[in-house]
């Protein structure tokens, strides 16, 4: 990762075979350009597709996929319900933004808000367990190969709004996805809640945690997300709701592991 958050595309890990692209795929997401030489392209098992050399195209998950990754790792119910809790908040929120016109990728926010806490849910063993939190979701993302959902799950710890340097920045660039993932994890504990009440949540379990000051500080900044998103959204926060997708693609990532 660079000194300003931006991951460094990561190298092809993937068993690769070249194939003829079709044309509808050039609509699909890309990260950098680099040299002048022409690419060669490759279909990896993921049924992703790379060009080497010059582009490296990503996908994000679809909402099946993000609830495949996420039961990978058996979950405990705690975890579950707040995962869900955070994807539906950020799924209504960005589904509100897209409907007032806005640029979003709903399904990059969904993603990302789902699989935003995994670091907490690794193995004991799993080097990114020795990272901050956040970072080390981040980092495990990128390792299954979607290193597009970095920035939104690395960012959105309630420390994040605290840490001078780093919230600086994140509150000048974080893009739309970040700051609705960010928000929505402020939102939702094992339910949606006012932002107050996840705030009093966490007061009670880390009472030594913030200074006064610094409460009052973390509180200011979490609120200035809560009206930036809630404008794009066109909603007063009293009026978030969940968008009820998981339910669907937990069942459907079940469903092939009952018969195997
Ligand atoms: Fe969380």
């Amino acid at each position: 990762m660079l000194a300003d958050n931006r991951f460094i595309p990561h190298v092809e890990k993937y068993k690769t075979t070249k194939i003829e692209v079709p044309p509808r795929l050039t609509r699909r997401r890309h990260s950098t350009v680099g040299s002048d030489s022409p690419p060669s392209i490759h279909r990896c098992g993921h049924d992703r597709l790379r060009l080497r050399g010059t582009i490296e195209w990503m996908t994000v998950p679809g909402r099946v996929e993000a609830a495949e990754i996420l039961l990978s790792l058996d979950p405990p119910a705690w975890f579950l319900r707040h995962a869900r809790a955070v994807g539906e908040v950020a799924g209504w929120l960005a589904a509100r933004i897209a409907a007032t016109g806005t640029t979003v990728d709903r399904q990059l926010v969904e993603a990302a808000a789902l699989l935003h806490d995994v670091d907490k849910a690794l193995p004991a063993d799993d080097p990114a367990r020795a990272l901050p939190h956040g970072d080390g979701s981040a980092a495990w993302l990128t390792r299954q190969g979607h290193p597009e959902l970095a920035r939104a799950v690395a960012n959105h710890p309630v420390t994040r709004l605290i840490d001078g340097e780093r919230y600086q920045r994140w509150a000048a660039f974080a893009s739309r996805e970040e700051r609705i993932v960010a928000y929505a994890d402020k939102r939702a504990g094992q339910r949606l809640a006012p932002m107050a009440a996840r705030f009093a949540s966490w007061r009670r379990r880390y009472p030594e945690g913030w200074s006064v000051e610094e409460a009052r500080v973390v509180f200011e900044r979490a609120r200035r997300l809560e009206a930036d998103v809630c404008r794009a959204a066109g909603v007063a926060p009293e009026d978030v709701r969940r968008l009820a997708w998981t339910g669907p693609a937990l069942e459907a990532a079940r469903a092939p592991r009952a018969g195997s």
